[in-house]
């Protein structure tokens, strides 16, 4: 049918009907905020390139995870920065680590807030890299004992979900193995299935004092140039048996967002990453756009791909923005 029969800005005349015709309309439960804890801090430390984002003490964590579940975002994904580091990340499976203590006192002080850990080496290694060195390449196999190690450590502290994100072939298996072994058959895997390697990750590389101390993760996180190659990574891991997908960074990944919620039945989540928050942010302090509307206005595109959920450090104010 075609003009002047239709006329398609009938349906955006006014306020009211435009919310009725509104597809895509985010709500608190949309959103998992995520959170850095670091060990031996007294109270939050600002992190300059990421404007509103703090490295929480234990007790300052506990009020910010308690903030964000009293506006109904149902779960946090937990980031450690440990006391010490070595080269094979011992401080990540230890359990009296950081974030095992995180996971403990979330849990007890907010039993019904979903507890999400990320699983990875990269904060726990002197070099940077997500997983263990033989020369200057990171080792897929003897990485797969570490990780499951980790997994095992967050989930015998509690946490409900534990999300491997350092793309070593096999690990979500491992992980599911090793957990099935001790008994920790609920304990849910989100993997990080479809995750790129991005420039957008950098102002977290700085918040969690992540950056390799040489080389790129090329090796392992997926080229941008490549979709089908993200789709055999989803694959791959449902086959392993995750219980849910997560595609990262987002904006930049749209189209594999879509394509994995169509071709897929498990959930789909995508993590807004810390660039995508960042550049917003500054964009916005410098009156360049407004940011508020910029990061609305994201979020929405993310959903409206087809993310089941979205990791964001904005979830709180997001909560306020789509009331
Ligand atoms: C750990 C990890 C990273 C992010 C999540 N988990 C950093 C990286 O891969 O270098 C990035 C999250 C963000 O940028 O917000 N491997």
């Amino acid at each position: 049918m075609a003009f002047p029969t239709n006329r398609l800005r009938r349906l955006r005349k006014t306020e009211s009907l435009r919310q009725l015709f509104q597809e895509t309309r985010p709500v608190a439960s949309d959103f998992i905020l995520p959170l850095f804890v670091k060990e031996g801090t007294k109270s939050p430390e600002a992190i300059s390139s990421m404007p509103g984002v703090n490295r929480h003490s234990l007790t300052s964590l506990v009020r910010e995870a308690s903030s964000a579940f009293s506006l109904g975002i149902p779960g946090v994904i937990l980031f450690g920065l440990p006391r010490s580091k070595d080269p094979k990340a011992t401080e990540a499976y230890n359990k009296n680590g950081i974030i095992q203590k995180a996971i403990r006192i979330l849990k007890k002080e907010l039993p019904g807030l979903v507890v999400i850990t990320d699983v990875c080496a990269c904060e726990y290694t002197s070099h940077g890299h997500c997983g263990i060195l033989d020369k200057r390449e990171v080792a897929n196999d003897p990485t797969l004992t570490l990780l499951a190690k980790i997994a095992l450590s967050h989930a015998q502290a509690g946490a409900d979900m534990v999300a491997p994100s350092d793309m070593m072939d096999g690990r979500v298996g491992a992980i599911r193995k090793a957990l099935d072994n001790r008994g920790l058959k609920d304990t849910l895997i989100l993997s990080y299935a479809a995750k790129f390697s991005s420039s957008f990750y950098g102002p977290f590389r700085e918040a969690a004092d992540s950056t390799p101390s040489f080389g790129d993760r090329k090796t392992y996180q997926m080229p941008a140039s490549n979709s089908r190659e993200a789709l055999r990574e989803i694959e791959m891991d449902i086959e392993e048996g995750a219980d849910l997908v997560m595609v990262k960074p987002a904006l930049t990944a749209l189209d594999i967002i879509t394509r994995a919620k169509v071709r897929f039945s498990l959930p789909v989540w995508a993590y807004h990453v810390s660039g995508e928050y960042s550049m917003i942010k500054a964009a916005g302090r410098l009156g360049w756009l407004d940011g508020d509307k910029a990061m609305g206005e994201s979020l929405l595109a993310i959903k409206r791909a087809g993310a089941d959920r979205v990791i964001t450090y904005w979830a709180k104010e997001a909560v306020k923005f789509f009331k």
